[in-house]
């Protein structure tokens, strides 16, 4: 991530930026100036915590000298990766912060917006209560105007309740996946005019034409009744280009809470590149509210010209059908539950593009960080979007709560041309005809420009969405039973594995994914598929493997793959990369299992394999794609049987051929030996505002750089330099690997990690933390 893409994604303060971005608190935008408009002071810096709620923490004057000092994301209680008491980080604990208003915000309206808070929070300003929200996953603002001292100081005092709440998405029943806790995503104070823009909606008309054109849906918000005719200018921007501008005029005597709407249509202004999975490509939208020539207010976002619409014959994006292939997002990390910065984040989403090869990401079961989403708009990963809810429908009230999610997450969410869909049903939820009618209607109401989908666990279910989701984990699946219909969950949960799990276990963890993807490759109707999951997760004692994780993920809880990733990764086209996987520990084996049908995941054509004898590589075996099990997969996966007579054990080389080119090789040592220590940080450089943070992988390898998976070695690790672990100091590895994050404080220069391995020696990483601009307020 380089500079300017981090300062647009963290909304860090830029004097003399005119960026500001669509949402709440995203960004920074304009310096204070004559102009009269927006201004966003991020709020992530100079916190106060306690982890019990005090009495009195609400008032002004409370003394909060003992408090511990800390930067958004924050998480109540840091915990292991498995095996703790979820309760620890379920507290009411109590965050302070202090601040002055810069003296350049005139009579502008304050309103100060959080990005996402686990679970319930009361916000109070200089001892006066201003509101409390309750909900986990979804955006909320307050107005801050009125009880604000604009020439000394003021002190936000905000509870955060972090426990279960029953009356509150997805609470109430059992869900599979901790929720954590804590001020976890970003603050910021908002600062506008009385009349100002709410929110905009840029989406594009007849995309596909010669004359494609632009709406933008403008929500205004008028504190006070308008007495001017005001304008609002619309601006189409390719990079610096201007492409179409608009200016509309419009006057309206409405005041109050009540939302003015105005749409602009902008036409006229040529052909555009698509937005597409292959080549994202992104516009931006300035809007600019003026009254005569001032501009009172402006708000920029980002959009993409595309098209999405399931059909009986599948999805197609820009009228092309595309088979999608991804899996489901859990939001949480080891030790630091969902409070990760931006990078790591984003991060989630290279990995499901770049190394899982996927095209489509189910944000599972909730909605999750701009940041994420942003991502995938930039990277070319489409996203199912998903109200909070685990199974359970509450009373009335909580599905009020439940609809109010929907239009927080639609209205938050809209302008990412990366989501297809809205998923607004409780997964796997019973039916309940009025409130699926509720949260179906809002979505088509909201957004008509995108498709519902509701996933449930029995074809029987009552179908109100465009589209039919299902969590399908039998095999051979279902055959659809309504023509728009996804598979959004399957295999994982059905058959939990770990990355030091035997051959045998991992052979048939690949293969049910092969199987799945060849049966949705069979019959246009499938649209595709979303595997159970991405990355094992955190979970409730009633769920998971034991030790409170599900492991039910192609890749473990620190993002590294298990032998299942390397056949998603596989299904890519060699253009892209050729891949070339083992999906075996090469070991002699105990018997029975010994090494039998070792399944290899690949899309090359040929493969030939060598074992080493007496210092030299012995071809012992062609082999093919195993086409005639997998007849639909364009890119199944090899089997390796050691042919009679070559029970000689050596290393194992495997190359890789197209067109009789070799093109991937992969050696794997039979020595069955440990022989190396090594240590990869994911960013070398990171930004000195107390959040950044990177993860440093640790492994253990044979002596040509593959894991060994049965190394459980303890590793001790040490810092020097301005950041802090995430992570412990001594820690085993799991599988032959394992991850901790270091997190920058917030100081300029340089940190050493330290990494120790009782017999392989320290390997060591050196990061370099940059200075960025300090929170103005
Ligand atoms: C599914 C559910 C997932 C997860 C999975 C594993 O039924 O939708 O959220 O719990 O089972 O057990």
């Amino acid at each position: 991530m380089d500079r300017r893409s981090f300062l647009k994604s963290t909304g860090v303060y830029v004097t003399g930026s005119m960026l500001a971005e669509c949402g709440m608190a995203k960004t920074l935008s304009a310096p204070a100036e004559s102009s009269g408009g927006r201004l966003i002071f991020p709020l992530n810096q100079n916190w106060l915590y306690s982890v019990a709620a005090p009495v009195g923490a609400d008032e002004q004057s409370f003394d909060d000298s003992a408090f511990e000092r800390v930067v958004l994301p924050h998480n109540t209680v840091p915990t292991s990766w498995h095996n703790f008491d979820q309760r620890a980080y379920q507290v009411v604990s109590q965050y302070r912060r202090h601040f002055r208003l810069p003296d350049d915000i005139g009579d502008r309206h304050v309103f100060i917006d959080f990005e996402g808070v686990m679970t319930a929070t009361t916000v109070w300003l200089n001892g006066n209560k201003i509101g409390k929200y309750e909900g986990g996953y979804t955006p909320f603002s307050f107005e801050l105007t009125p009880y604000l001292n604009r020439e000394s100081e003021n002190v936000l005092a905000v509870e955060v309740d972090s426990r279960e709440l029953p009356g509150v998405p997805p609470f109430g029943y059992q869900i599979d996946y901790l929720t954590f806790g804590g001020i976890y995503r970003d603050v910021a104070l908002r600062v506008v005019p009385s009349t100002h823009i709410e929110n905009v909606f840029a989406h594009g008309v007849d995309v596909l034409s010669h004359a494609p054109g632009l709406d933008v849906e403008v929500s205004l918000q008028s504190l006070a009744a308008l007495k001017e005719s005001l304008a609002l200018e619309v601006t189409l921007k390719d990079g610096d280009a201007v492409l179409g501008r608009r200016i509309q005029k419009f006057t309206s005597a409405v005041g109050g809470q009540k939302l003015l709407q105005q749409t602009v249509q902008l036409r006229d202004f040529g052909v555009v590149n698509l937005w597409d999975v292959d080549r994202p490509y992104l516009y931006t939208v300035e809007t600019r509210l003026l009254e005569r020539a001032r501009v009172v207010d402006h708000y920029i976002c980002k959009t993409g010209f595309r098209t999405a619409r399931f059909t009986d014959r599948g999805f197609e994006l820009n009228g092309k059908i595309m088979k999608l292939r991804g899996l489901n997002r859990h939001q949480t990390f080891p030790y630091a539950g969902a409070a990760m910065p931006a990078r790591v984040l984003r991060k989630d989403v290279e990995i499901l593009k770049r190394e899982l090869k996927c095209n489509m990401v189910r944000c599972s079961h909730y909605p999750q960080s701009r940041h994420f989403l942003d991502a995938c708009d930039e990277l070319g990963l489409l996203v199912l979007d998903e109200i909070p809810g685990w199974q359970h429908v509450g009373d009335q009230a909580w599905q009020d709560k439940a609809i109010d999610n929907v239009s927080r997450m639609i209205r938050r969410d809209w302008n990412h041309p990366s989501i297809i869909l809205w998923s607004i049903r409780i997964n796997e939820s019973h039916d309940f005809h009025d409130f699926y009618v509720r949260t179906n209607a809002l979505a088509r109401k909201l957004d008509p420009t995108r498709q519902t989908i509701g996933v449930r666990y029995f074809q029987e279910s009552e179908f109100l969405e465009d589209v039919f989701g299902i969590n399908d984990f039998g095999f051979p699946l279902k055959a659809p039973n309504h023509p728009l219909y996804l598979n959004t969950e399957f295999v994982g949960a059905e058959f939990p594995t770990r990355p030091w799990d035997d051959n045998d276990r991992h052979r048939e963890h690949i293969l049910r994914f092969a199987h799945v993807y060849d049966q949705l490759a069979s019959d246009a109707q499938y649209a595709g598929g979303l595997g159970w999951c991405a990355f094992d997760y955190a979970t409730h004692a009633d769920f998971g493997g034991g030790d409170h994780i599900c492991y039910h993920g192609v890749m473990d809880i620190f993002r590294l793959p298990k032998p299942a990733a390397g056949f998603y990764k596989s299904q890519c086209d060699p253009s892209e990369e050729a891949v070339l996987e083992a999906g075996f520990h090469w070991a002699e084996n105990d018997q029975p299992s010994g090494f039998k049908r070792g399944v290899i995941c690949s899309n090359c054509e040929l493969l030939k394999c060598y074992i080493k004898r007496d210092g030299k590589w012995h071809q012992i075996i062609e082999l093919k794609p195993a086409h005639d099990e997998f007849p639909h997969l364009t890119y199944p996966p090899f089997f390796l049987s050691l042919p009679d007579g070559n029970d000689d054990w050596g290393d194992l080389r495997i190359d890789g051929y197209i067109q009789g080119n070799k093109i991937a090789s992969k050696s794997l040592s039979g020595l069955g030996i440990d022989q190396k220590f090594s240590i990869h940080c994911d960013d070398t450089e990171l930004f000195a505002d107390g959040a950044d943070a990177a993860r440093i992988v640790l492994c253990v390898t044979d002596e040509y750089g593959a894991i060994r998976p049965l190394c459980n070695d303890p590793i001790s690790i040490s810092l020097d330099g301005p950041a802090t672990l995430i992570g412990p100091k001594s820690l085993a590895l799991v599988g032959g690997t394992a991850a901790v994050w270091v997190r920058a404080r917030q100081e300029e220069g340089s940190v050493r990690l330290t990494a120790a391995h009782p017999q392989f020696g320290v390997q060591t990483i050196q990061i370099k933390l940059s200075a960025v601009p300090a929170e103005r307020v």
